[in-house]
């Protein structure tokens, strides 16, 4: 299992030690917003293929457990340039999707989420408490989103 430890917060997203973008849920169940936005994001983008609460579909691996043993760089990797397994018996296709900037711009955000769920830390379903997107970080988001 991989480091999820929140160690500081930069911008209104949490990270570890290493600088890897992670979740941080206070006691009583509030969940930093982008943890929060990686939820709804997730749920946008690659729930059709990898089923409810980045648990699997009949089509695509459970993405909670997938980011227990790919570290950080190679999850971006994959969804930036795509994975196609080929074999005798299957055929999927996992689409490239770096020129999508609904996508791009929320990645850390559905890798916290995915990081959460997978330790156990976050349940299914919508997270009931959410902290509030700092003002900083909605910047970001627009210029990312080319606002
Ligand atoms: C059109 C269906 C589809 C969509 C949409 C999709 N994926 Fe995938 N994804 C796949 C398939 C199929 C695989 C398995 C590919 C393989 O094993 O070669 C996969 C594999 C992956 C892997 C590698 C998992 C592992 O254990 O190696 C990651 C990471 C991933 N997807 C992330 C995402 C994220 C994040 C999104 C949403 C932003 C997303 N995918 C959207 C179909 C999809």
């Amino acid at each position: 299992m991989m480091d999820t430890t929140a160690d500081y917060e930069e911008a209104g997203r949490w990270y570890t030690a290493e600088d890897i973008p992670t979740f941080k849920i206070a006691e009583d169940g509030t969940v930093d917003w982008p943890t929060f936005s990686g939820f709804r994001r997730y749920n946008a983008e690659c729930f059709q293929c990898h089923g409810p609460d980045g648990a699997g579909g009949s089509y695509a691996p459970a993405l909670m457990n997938s980011v227990k043993t790919l570290d950080y760089y190679e999850f971006v990797n994959t969804v930036v340039n795509g994975k196609q397994e080929v074999n005798a018996s299957q055929n999927l296709v996992m689409p490239a999707l770096g020129d999508n900037p609904n996508v791009m711009c929320y990645l850390d955000d559905i890798y916290t989420y995915l990081r959460a769920r997978g330790a156990d830390e976050l349940g299914r379903g919508r997270p009931a408490k959410k902290a509030q997107k700092s003002d900083e970080f909605a910047e970001l988001e627009d210029a990312c989103m080319g606002g």
